[in-house]
């Protein structure tokens, strides 16, 4: 379980978040969906403690994966996926090992992470937060960099662990992906959230916010049902 109370958030002098609340429990699968700059960063940021004035979050139960992560060490790809373990001040290899196959990284593992290619890199850093096995996963924008059938594999793995029982919010600007594998959608606009649904429901108001036409049905054909 992950909550912002709806404390209004400002920066630099402007408020960035209105009042947002937001809730996310275990089980569920959360697409956070809105333009650029509507505030779903600093949301995830809010969730994770990570804003002034909040206590930070406790890193062995909630993972956050900054949005465009990057590590610029020239660390290998399994190397990576085990500062994951930091946390819980252990270097167990199995949840790193798991976190390795499920992202699809086993022949990698020993390759350089600054020798791989962005998508790559982008499911070796999703790796690292896997190897952690939080309960609560804070993902902005994990499937930036992946071709579709990497975002959909990364995404199914995703709803996989909710389904499992963990907490997972994931901003997403593919929508439809994110109505193919949420659980709920959350739409941010200018710091507000119009609309807090399952994702068929949502979906209206995610593309109103995005001032994009909103057929019946923007699913892609070729995919199998959830
Ligand atoms: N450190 C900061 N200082 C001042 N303003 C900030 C800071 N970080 C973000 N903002 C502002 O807060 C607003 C929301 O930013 P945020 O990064 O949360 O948006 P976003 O919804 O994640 O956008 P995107 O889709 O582009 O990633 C923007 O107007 C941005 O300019
Ligand atoms: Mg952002």
């Amino acid at each position: 379980m992950i909550a912002w109370p709806g404390t209004p958030v400002a920066l630099a002098g402007r408020t960035v978040l209105h009042d947002p609340v937001f809730h996310a429990g275990a089980g569920e699968m959360v697409a956070l969906v809105g333009p650029n700059g509507a505030g779903k960063s600093t949301l995830l940021r809010a969730l994770a403690g990570l804003l002034p004035g909040t206590p930070p979050a406790d890193p062995r139960r909630v993972a956050w994966l900054p949005q465009g992560a990057r590590c610029a060490w020239g660390l290998t790809v399994a190397e990576i996926a085990a500062l994951g373990r930091i946390p819980h001040g252990d270097a167990d290899p199995a949840p790193v090992e798991r976190a390795l196959a499920a992202c699809d990284l086993l022949a990698l593992r020993d390759i350089r992470i600054d020798r791989l290619s962005g998508g790559q890199q982008r499911r070796a850093m999703l790796a690292r937060v896997l190897a952690g096995t939080p309960a609560v996963l804070l993902l902005d924008e994990p499937t930036a960099d992946l071709d579709p059938a990497a975002a959909h594999a990364i995404m199914a793995l995703l709803r996989g662990h909710a389904a499992a029982g963990a907490c997972v919010v994931v901003v997403l600007h593919d929508l439809a992906l994110a109505q193919h594998h949420a659980t709920r959608m959350v739409v941010l606009d200018a710091g507000r959230i119009t609309a807090d649904a399952p994702p068929d429901i949502a979906l209206k108001q995610a593309a109103a916010a995005f001032g994009l036409p909103h057929g019946p049905d923007p699913r892609p054909r070729l995919l199998p049902p959830p």
